[in-house]
């Protein structure tokens, strides 16, 4: 899609949007369209029973005295509940295959902020997002028409440096994260994701990638374990964005990759397994936000790290009651090998915090069915052992509504993993799934400033909840992610 920031004057054919707040005169119109489209208005709205209310339209096709084939009067609601995004996405969603290749929201007049103008287009583009890439037999009635989005405002320079700088960036990696989650697990398994995630290079990103031989001289078993049931090799791949001042210490990002969970050996029953290409959106979360951050050449050092694994029941695999030695020399037995995402965070996070020492780590993982239980998909379960970052965090949340909310940890859930055949088993019993999750991977920080969000009910959804939302892959966690960073560590 083309994107453009221009004065009301530019927008001279295609569909023109005029979003109309409710209880409030037509705004819309800037200068050279404000006569017409205020007398086109005033005589349609009543015999369309139009005022504004929030996803209510009316269209004007021909109209007089404007350069456009068509007007499209589209409620906004009352102004303290507006968000442009979901505004955005929901016209968006109305007219995807309406045909129309040229759309055009007139927004000067509306008072709006440049960061609100500027993520008009971020709507329209989550909200169109399909995944189509193994679709044949689509007419083209059924593709999205749109191809040139241009946004009409007062300042369109500003705007196209908002969008530019920030949110055009955010967005792009938002949208690679769902097509990686998206992604069937024989096109992308830890090979041919590490080599996707090289590609990524192109944004001034360094990539590094570590083979099994390398990361069983580090003594990774914890994650090595989990894929020894797996045809296809694990991959630990690392990636650096050095934007910040030299001396200064980064920020880590890791993310879990277990690009298809079969359960294991505790093999997960069948149906809907096939969600559980999924599992590594924790990975693609980490990812994307990467990739918004080079593409925006962030001023901040980042070091983004995933642990790529498919996790498979085989004669080789590891057994229920296996006794496996992390990176950090802690043991664990196995007691389900379903519960493999904490094994493979383990030695993720214990090698980016010796590695890397870093100022906070934060880890995104769809670690257990239980926060789904807890929380629903609305929001991500926010564990952390430094209530800084948990401020932060939630900070971020609420400028991008990518929600999170925070949990306990505590010793009393901690003691639940302890183990009479090795330091610890990796499953507490059977409450508080995603607490003692959370414990394990508090094992491996150290006093490390680190959060956990469990993001398996907003990585994946299996109806859409939000019109910027597809029905499966969200893309959760990338904005989240961008947005703390530039908060945060941008000077
Ligand atoms: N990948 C799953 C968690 C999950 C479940 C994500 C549903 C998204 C939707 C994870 O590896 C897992 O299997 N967790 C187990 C843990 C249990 C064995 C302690 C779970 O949640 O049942
Ligand atoms: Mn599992
Ligand atoms: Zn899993």
């Amino acid at each position: 899609m083309k994107v453009n920031f221009v004065s009301e004057a530019a927008l001279t054919h295609g569909t023109i949007i005029i979003p109309v707040f409710e209880g409030e005169p037509l705004q819309s119109g800037g200068e050279t369209y404000t006569k017409p489209i205020q007398n086109t208005y005033e005589a349609a709205k009543k015999a369309a029973r139009f005022e504004g209310a929030f996803k209510k339209s009316f269209s004007i096709y021909g109209p007089v005295g404007v350069d456009a084939e068509r007007l499209v009067f589209f409620g906004a609601g009352t102004r303290d509940r507006f968000d442009p995004e979901v505004f955005a996405a929901h016209y968006a969603r109305a007219e995807m295959f309406s045909g129309d290749e040229t759309i055009s929201f007139a927004l000067a007049g509306l008072g709006l902020s440049a960061d609100e103008a500027a993520r008009i287009v971020v709507g329209v583009r989550l909200g169109t997002y399909r995944f189509d890439n193994y679709r044949t037999k689509l007419t083209s009635d059924k593709k999205p028409s749109f191809k040139t989005i241009n946004v009409s405002i007062e300042n369109p320079e500003i705007v196209q440096a908002a969008y530019d700088n920030f949110h055009g960036p955010a967005c792009d990696g938002q949208i690679i994260a769902r097509d990686l989650v998206s992604e069937p697990p024989n096109k992308l398994f830890p090979k041919s994701y590490a080599t996707r995630i090289k590609t990524f290079q192109s944004t001034g990103l360094k990539v590094e990638i570590l083979c099994e031989k390398e990361m069983t001289k580090l003594g990774m078993h914890a994650l090595l374990g989990v894929g020894v049931g797996s045809e296809r090799e694990s991959q630990l791949v690392i990636m650096h964005w050095n934007g910040g001042a030299k001396s200064e210490a980064p920020v880590c990002l890791v993310g879990k990759g277990v690009t298809f969970d079969t359960g294991g050996i505790s093999l997960k029953p069948g149906n809907n397994m096939w969600d559980m290409k999924g599992d590594m959106g924790g990975s693609a979360a980490v990812v994307g936000a990467m990739h918004a951050l080079a593409s925006r050449k962030a001023k901040a050092n980042v070091i983004g790290i995933v642990g790529l694994v498919e996790n498979m029941p085989d004669g080789k695999a590891q057994l229920p009651g296996d006794v496996v030695t992390s990176m950090s020399g802690q043991t664990i037995e196995v007691q389900n090998t379903d519960a493999e995402g904490r094994l493979v965070l383990a030695d993720a996070l214990h090698y980016a915090r010796t590695k890397y020492k870093p100022k906070f780590m934060i880890n995104l993982a769809t670690l257990t069915g239980a926060i789904i239980s807890a929380l629903g998909h609305e929001h991500a379960g926010l564990f952390t052992n430094n209530d800084e970052l948990a401020k932060q965090i939630l900070e971020a949340s609420d400028t991008t509504s990518e929600r999170t909310w925070r949990m306990p940890l505590s010793g009393d859930y901690n003691r639940l993993l302890n183990s009479p055949n090795a330091d610890m088993k990796n499953i507490g019993g059977s409450t508080a799934g995603s607490i003692t999750a959370a414990q394990f991977l508090h094992r491996f920080v150290g006093d490390t400033p680190w959060a956990h969000l469990d993001i398996a009910g907003t990585a994946m959804k299996n109806t859409r909840h939000d019109p910027r939302e597809p029905a499966f892959a969200t893309g959760f966690g990338v904005r989240l992610l961008n947005r703390w960073v530039a908060d945060n560590f941008e000077g």
